[in-house]
């Protein structure tokens, strides 16, 4: 008999492509990848439920999934990851053609649940949460994947409640995974030849406090930034309200923490943060910043933001405006504001409507844009050591990598290199997104 054929669609965050990675691995010690979507056996959908939209792509996908599954019924159909934590076995009776529905708690029995549909041809469900689950040590398949960088999950959950937020929900309570087990994987990984390490959580500041052994995020830092071979280590994502000074002076002291912070603000009024239960004040904020800088002048900031918070009045948006005025991001994520099932903010009055929301969003972008331009244009003149990824997807001839601040960097050049490389580029010219070099 011919092995089964799978295929995996990701939505959603790196925790989302990670546990993909995970699935990926498990199921290919007993089926083989198919060329795409259209041939697999197996077909898992990695979902994401962080605002209406990225849930309405799963489903969309889904929809077409059944068309597909009309013509070959034997086609096993898994749904997993946050919209399938947020559903549960709903999902079953609301989609007749999906096979299992699976949380993400749960991946790691993935195998045993096709296995069981294989021999029963019962749906299963499985998004059992809880408060004990422990994060398993499985170490990656380098066969797969990129050769010389890597993300390494090294909490799941979330204990913060954001009042927008469904991702307690979805993920579950804070869980820290051993500093034993991470640094295995990590010297694992750096030993087959692996060179930039990215810790991945939803608020890797709260590292560790579930422990029994209580270690902290900046340890864990130290200890990793110590692993042989490894040449860059980056973390996401910090909650402003656990950013410590302990932590900012790891910036000061490891040169191979890339000077590059995603700290989300979310929006520039207090009342705004107070109702969206962030635990901080913009004062807070920039004292933060202040320090950051401090510690390491060529840091680059970058941020998320939510537009029209139910209650955000003009005022609150012009706070906003304001703050990306003043603190002068390197990039940054702006988004509308979703109601989410389960999280608090749904049941709020005085929502925002569409039209304000859409108008505050785009002056938003362009401001954003125009800042990150000029941002850019300060690197041109300067020479940054670039990680090369590849050949460049969009400029035929080119090489493109990324430099420390996480600047997306297109070069020409002619000698030959190999994805990993570390290389000294002089930056030329700077785009919205990107900035061009030459490496001679
Ligand atoms: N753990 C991360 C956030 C993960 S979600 C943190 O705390 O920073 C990524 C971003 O999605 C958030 O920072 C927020 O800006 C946005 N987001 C989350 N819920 C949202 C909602 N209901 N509507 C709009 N944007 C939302
Ligand atoms: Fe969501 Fe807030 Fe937790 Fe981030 S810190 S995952 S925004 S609840
Ligand atoms: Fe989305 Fe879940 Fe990540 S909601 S952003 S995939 S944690």
């Amino acid at each position: 008999m011919r092995p089964l054929s799978f295929h995996i669609e990701t939505f959603g965050c790196q925790m989302n492509d990670r546990d993909s990675e995970i699935m990926t691995q498990l199921l290919a010690e007993f089926c083989r990848p198919a060329p795409g979507l259209l041939e697999a056996d197996i077909v898992m959908i990695n979902t994401c439920s962080i605002r209406q939209k990225a849930e309405q792509k799963a489903f969309s996908l889904l929809g077409t999934l059944k068309q597909l599954k009309k013509r070959r019924p034997e086609m096993i159909i898994g749904v997993a990851g946050c919209v399938a934590q947020q559903e549960g076995a709903k999902l079953l009776a609301r989609l007749p053609y999906v096979d299992l529905v699976l949380g993400t708690q749960n991946i790691y029995k993935l195998p045993e649940l096709i296995a069981e549909i294989k021999s029963s041809r019962r749906r299963q469900t499985a998004v059992s949460q809880s408060a004990d689950f422990e994060i398993p040590p499985y170490l990656p398949d380098l066969r797969r994947g990129p050769a010389y960088k890597r993300f390494v999950t090294i909490m799941q959950g979330c204990n913060n409640f954001c009042t927008y937020c469904v991702v307690p929900y979805t993920r579950g309570r804070e869980v820290s995974r051993k500093m034993t087990d991470i640094l295995a994987e990590i010297r694992h990984l750096t030993s087959h030849g692996v060179k930039e390490i990215t810790l991945l959580g939803q608020n890797v500041n709260s590292y560790g406090h579930d422990l029994s052994r209580q270690v902290d995020f900046s340890t864990l830092l130290r200890e990793t930034a110590a692993v042989e071979g490894l040449k860059r280590l980056r973390f996401t994502t910090s909650n402003p309200k656990d950013l410590n000074d302990d932590l900012i002076q790891c910036f000061a002291e490891l040169d191979i923490l890339c000077p590059h912070f995603h700290l989300p603000v979310q929006s520039g009024s207090n009342n705004v943060l107070k109702r969206m239960n962030r635990h901080y004040t913009i004062e807070h904020y920039r004292d933060r910043v202040a320090a950051l800088r401090a510690a390491r002048p060529d840091i680059a900031l970058t941020t998320d933001i939510i537009i029209g918070f139910p209650g955000e009045t003009e005022e609150d948006f012009q706070a906003t405006m304001d703050l990306v005025r003043e603190i002068r991001y390197h990039g940054a994520y702006s988004f509308k504001y979703s109601d989410r099932p389960q999280a608090r903010s749904a049941a709020f009055g005085d929502k925002v409507s569409e039209v304000v929301k859409s108008e505050r969003l785009s002056i938003l972008q362009e401001e954003i844009n125009r800042i990150a331009a000029e941002r850019n244009k300060e690197y041109v003149g300067q020479v940054q050591e670039v990680m090369v990824e590849g050949k460049s997807r969009h400029s035929p001839g080119q090489w493109s990598g990324r430099a420390a601040a996480n600047h997306i960097v297109n070069f020409t050049g002619n000698k030959s290199l190999r994805p990993g490389d570390l290389v000294d580029i002089m930056i030329t010219e700077a785009c919205l997104h990107s900035l061009r070099g030459q490496y001679d």
